[in-house]
């Protein structure tokens, strides 16, 4: 049985501090392909104009920009420091014109109704105050049809795993905050329940060696 959930927090990684030692880490996890960009791609998220949500540095969106030519990103996060830090990513990758970060709490995504053509997250939904309160705020955001792919670590995981990748995890600085983050972060069953009592219901959930993602497309009302 994995312990009871323990929440972390809804302000996201504010501290400039964190947010460099945050940026060297999902560098290190993108330049081992570990951010699951082939996973919005085989969802179906291969081109439009898509919203990331928790893009924090902005590698996992920037790294899905390069592979979807002609394509447009917009970041809704919850922290000042991580946007300075995804908007200078962008202009590194030349993508500065692509993309849009915007400061909001994605339990209101601050977009009409049908802004969007897909949704994808990665790493952020463990943070989020209520995820119900999310996935009915991305269905409202998707136009008909759209894809959207959320993933996260979950805590129901093997207990070997999470100590393997615990101390593969660098910088070391990084560790406390991720025994925290996969504390708070949900397992199979509860994610289950959140989904079907949302307007996502009946989307997939997915469980693999590490974590726990969610994919499916809005259906037409
Ligand atoms: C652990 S980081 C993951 C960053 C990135 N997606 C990655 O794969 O490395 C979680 C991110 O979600 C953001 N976040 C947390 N709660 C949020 C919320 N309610 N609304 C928007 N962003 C949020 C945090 O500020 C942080 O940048």
């Amino acid at each position: 049985m994995p312990k009871q959930r323990i929440v972390e927090t809804n302000e996201g990684i504010q501290d400039v501090l964190t947010v460099e030692i945050y940026d060297q880490f999902s560098k290190n996890m993108r330049d081992k392909g570990w951010n699951n960009v082939d996973s919005f791609i085989m969802a179906g998220i291969v081109s439009g104009n898509v919203l990331e949500i928790g893009p924090g540095p902005g590698y996992a969106g920037l790294e899905w920009l390069k592979k979807s030519a002609d394509s447009t990103l917009t970041g809704c996060e919850i922290s000042g420091e991580m946007i300075k830090l995804a908007e200078k990513n962008a202009r590194e990758y030349g993508f500065e014109a692509r993309t849009n970060y915007i400061e909001a709490n994605c339990m209101q995504i601050p977009f009409p109704d049908e802004s969007f053509d897909a949704a994808f997250s990665n790493g952020s939904m463990h943070e989020w105050e209520d995820p119900v309160k999310v996935f009915n705020e991305i269905s409202r955001i998707l136009k008909p049809g759209g894809i959207f792919f959320i993933s996260d670590m979950r805590r129901d995981v093997n207990p070997v795993i999470k100590w393997l990748i615990y101390f593969l995890t660098k910088p070391k600085q990084i560790r406390p905050g991720f025994i925290t983050s996969l504390n708070a972060s949900y397992t199979v069953d509860e994610m289950k329940s959140l989904i079907e009592h949302s307007a996502l219901m009946g989307a997939e959930v997915i469980k693999d060696f590490f974590g726990i993602s969610i994919r499916g497309k809005k259906t037409a009302l």
